[in-house]
């Protein structure tokens, strides 16, 4: 079953399947260490989120051009669409992409490009957030901010990513504050690997309405009833935190379940796709699987996909509409199963 969703938590350059990465690395003229794509995706095995980057960011050199940034979101879009995503907020980090010599006025062109061109030949909605790499500092956020304000049309909000520990959201309290003046949306990765006080600070400091990941929350009680209580939504990815060993091994053995039972508002989303073993639609049927979810609780995280993206209440009201009629489509296909039984 495609469940109707929104897809919160999507890094764009996560998306760079191993073809794509070859085809743009011959391209471009890039050395990869090896130019067989099945042999790319087999070096995929992670110990932790540091060892994930360290590959992704290596592989992103060989963007170079409009078309790449294009071509990478629009592939994105297209598949996303195909396993029943309806609207996207996706991630980009433009200090990757600078500091690989790549002028900002490129990277913007090409996925803006590739948003208006999938919204008019393929009916999904998108919009962009700008994300700082947090283990560049909050020196670099600052500079990468005001260099983007030239584009402030082309983005909705900001984000902030890359190695977790040792960098609290607390030191990007400032440049978050520039972007709340600017009327921008503020979302940020916390408790993914760090604890619960780097969730705590997201939300005091950063001012963020949305948790990327948050899995360590659940650590902490009080910041679990903050979260129900303000129902702040956390953007849970299963099988990225399963391939980089944030969560046990087994999909079984997810904090989702407990999310869910402390009454959160959960998202599902895919995170980096080309790495992780697939795309939202996949990770749905994941967790149906392995945690055995019921038709009404897989319709409850997509609905709060919408509930929680920052589309207007018109908008969001006609794509809840739709969860609904999913759900009614899968009660029967249910009880027609049960009958059978
Ligand atoms: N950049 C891409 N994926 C990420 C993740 N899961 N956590 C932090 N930074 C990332
Ligand atoms: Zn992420």
């Amino acid at each position: 079953m495609k469940w109707p969703t929104s897809e919160l938590h999507i890094h764009i350059e996560g998306t760079i399947e191993s073809e794509f990465l070859v085809a743009a690395a011959r391209r471009n003229d890039v050395s990869l260490p090896t130019y067989d794509p099945a042999e790319l995706t087999a070096r995929y095995v992670f110990a932790d989120l540091q060892s994930f980057l360290d590959v992704h960011y290596s592989n992103l050199t060989v963007l170079r051009t409009e078309r790449d940034f294009h071509d990478l979101a629009f592939g994105y879009l297209k598949r996303s669409a195909a396993g029943g995503v309806r609207r996207a907020e996706f991630f980009f980090d433009p200090q990757t992409h600078v500091n690989n010599g790549v002028p900002l006025e490129v990277v913007f062109a090409g996925l803006t490009g590739a948003v208006q061109e999938a919204r008019e030949t393929l009916g999904i909605s998108a919009d962009i957030l700008l994300s700082f790499l947090r283990d560049l500092g909050a020196d670099a956020a600052e500079e990468t901010f005001r260099a983007a304000m030239p584009f402030r049309d082309q983005f909705i909000g900001v984000a902030l990513d890359s190695t977790e520990i040792g960098y609290p959201p607390s030191l990007f309290e400032k440049v978050y504050g520039m972007a709340a003046a600017e009327g921008l949306h503020r979302v940020a990765h916390a408790g993914e690997e760090a604890g619960p006080d780097y969730v705590w600070e997201a939300l005091d400091l950063l001012g963020v309405e949305r948790i990327d990941h948050g899995n360590r929350a659940l650590e902490d009680p009080a910041l679990v009833a903050r979260l129900r209580d303000e129902r702040i939504p956390l953007t849970v990815c299963p099988l990225s935190n399963v391939a980089l060993r944030t969560a046990p091994p087994r999909l079984a053995d997810h904090p989702l379940r407990r999310m869910i039972d402390e009454g959160l508002v959960v998202t599902i989303s895919s995170d980096d796709p080309a790495y992780f073993g697939g795309y939202v639609d996949d990770n749905f049927d994941a967790i149906e699987r392995e945690l055995a979810l019921t038709p009404v609780e897989l319709a409850r995280l997509a609905a709060n996909s919408f509930e929680a993206s920052f589309i207007d209440d018109e908008t969001k009201a006609g794509y809840l509409a739709e969860v609904g009629e999913a759900l009614a489509t899968a009660e029967s296909v249910a009880s027609t199963r049960a009958l059978r039984e």
